[in-house]
């Protein structure tokens, strides 16, 4: 198998310090929906998501609840472990930073930069965000109420001063700008390229990559009074997962370099920067793409645990379900953009997109065959041009629809998903089936065929998507398991067993 059958998608990894909110689920519906698309069609996928357990942050959250840091992390980490059913992730492993794979793994990336020649001993004096975890420059400080704190994420900045190992990054700005000019798609969306261009250009200073202040995180190798700085630590953990350091690893051979590390822009420089930096300096492949999606807003403000304006997922997926949730931040929130997100459209487009249109239209096909048709789908040959017409668009429009995944255009890909159901939806009202029982039963038995067929289609779709109701409108159809090529195939309908029992597919939300 080429390398190129296999697809691994990483999200960020979480701390663990709060509960999870909207914005991690998310990146995590988000990269769910790319690994279920790719398995889809055909690719080999490694989906890791997982929490990011080390450091001063999490250490004081802990001592905030009288908690041990490791029994915080057990405790706050199930949390997010639990998610991941809840959303329907479909990972196939879940990482944490705590776990003795990972620190090995954190032990070798760290003796391969030493041996490189990229660390050195010294002393860092500046400023930090444990809200962050993250170096700023003097520059990047203002003044907001009498408090210190960083421009870009707002949080409070304390002065530091201990000895530090660096990390060589000033050295690694030419080679890094000239890998962002040869793999154009290296960070996406474009917008996002540009601003780390810039920052990169305006040159890198040195990175302190190491603590002495503070005891919660993997020790140094050699050098106990230090541990890993917490962004080093955490970044390697996509490689942990595929079992670095051994690279005769089955899953290290096949699924490093990542395909794509899904992310939100607020960690954009530690990827496109930092991350790269350190894979050059250990000499490893870098990942294929980095991609920074927008925020989640609540009102004006990012969501965040830290600003407590949290809109709470789990209320929403235990009123709803979890698929008009998914349906709802893939439509309505355009990946690479900050989007508000509010109850009221929830239910308009939860309502107008799923209940009032694609919902409905398969529960009017599924009880025209019941009633006229024992319940079975008619086999016809397809003759009549306006249906070969709404089929083959379908199929025509397969590859496009996979260049646009492929480039993460999420947002394109769906609306065009939802041109298609309300194409189908005008197709069975103008076709009127139900007039022809008597006049042309052969006219209607194509038309049921091809809405029949149809609906198979963008459910095959949808399914990355809404999984749970794709599944539900695929069981009624007797249809076990689909491959996105099955669009182009009819042999996957069951012409001769009775279709399964219709379910409600989507409740109609009519909350105030
Ligand atoms: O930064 N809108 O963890 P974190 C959209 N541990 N996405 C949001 C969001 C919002 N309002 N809030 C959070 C860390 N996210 C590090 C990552 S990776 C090696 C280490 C999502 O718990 C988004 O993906 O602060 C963002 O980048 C991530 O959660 C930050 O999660
Ligand atoms: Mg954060």
């Amino acid at each position: 198998m080429t390398k190129t059958n296999n697809f691994y998608i990483t999200t960020p990894i979480y701390y663990p310090s709060a509960k999870p909110h909207m914005g991690h689920a998310y990146s995590s519906i988000v990269a769910d929906v790319f690994a279920r698309f790719n398995r889809l069609d055909g690719k080999d996928v490694f989906y890791l998501t997982g929490t990011d357990e080390h450091g001063l942050k999490i250490q004081r959250a802990a001592e905030k609840n009288n908690l041990s840091p490791k029994e915080f992390c057990n405790k706050i980490s199930k949390t997010f472990k639990d998610l991941t059913k809840t959303l329907n992730l479909s990972n196939d492993d879940f990482i944490r930073t705590t776990e003795n794979r990972h620190h090995k793994s954190v032990e070798a990336i760290w003796n391969k930069l030493v041996k490189s020649g990229d660390i050195y001993l010294s002393k860092y004096s500046g400023w930090y965000s444990v809200s962050d975890e993250a170096y700023y420059d003097e520059n990047e400080i203002e003044e907001r109420d009498g408090t210190k704190c960083a421009k870009l994420s707002g949080s409070k900045v304390d002065w530091v001063e201990e000895e530090s190992f660096f990390f060589k990054l000033s050295k690694w700005g030419p080679l890094l700008l000239k890998h962002y000019e040869k793999n154009p798609n290296f960070i996406l969306p474009t917008s996002r390229k540009n601003e780390v261009v810039e920052f990169v250009k305006s040159g890198l200073k040195d990175l302190s990559v190491s603590r002495t202040s503070f005891k919660w995180g993997i020790p140094v190798p050699n050098s106990k009074d230090h541990i890993v700085y917490v962004w080093l630590d955490a970044l390697v953990n996509y490689l942990s997962a595929l079992n670095f350091p051994d690279e005769k690893d089955k899953l290290y051979k096949k699924f490093w370099p990542a395909s794509v590390h899904i992310i939100g822009k607020d960690i954009l420089r530690f990827h496109a920067i930092y991350w790269p930096a350190f894979l050059l300096a250990a000499k490893l492949p870098l990942p294929h793409r980095i991609y920074g999606h927008g925020w989640i807003l609540s009102g004006e403000k990012k969501m965040s645990k830290s600003l407590g304006n949290i809109l709470d997922p789990l209320e929403i997926i235990k009123k709803f379900g979890i698929d008009p949730l998914r349906y709802y931040l893939i439509k309505e929130v355009s990946l690479g953009n900050d989007g508000n997100v509010s109850m009221e459209n929830l239910k308009n487009c939860i309502n107008n997109d799923l209940a009032n249109n694609f919902g409905n239209l398969c529960q009017r096909v599924f009880t025209f065959l019941e009633k006229n048709y024992s319940n079975k789908i008619p086999k016809v040959s397809l003759s009549n041009k306006k249906d070969k017409e709404i089929i083959e668009k379908t199929i025509n429009s397969l590859p496009n629809l996979v260049k646009l995944m492929q480039k993460q255009e999420l947002n394109l890909y769906i609306r065009h998903v939802v041109d298609l159901s309300f194409e189908a939806n005008k197709y069975f009202n103008d076709m009127q089936p139900w007039s022809l029982k008597k006049s042309d039963p052969n006219r209607m038995d194509q038309i049921l065929y091809t809405i029949t067929n149809q609906i198979k289609n963008i459910t095959i779709l949808l399914s990355p998507i809404i999984p749970e109701t794709s599944e539900k409108i695929l069981k009624i159809l007797n249809i076990k398991s689909v491959k996105l090529s099955d669009i182009n195939n009819d042999k996957v309908l069951n012409f001769n067993k009775p279709l399964n029992n219709i379910s409600i597919l989507f409740k109609k939300i009519d909350e105030q």
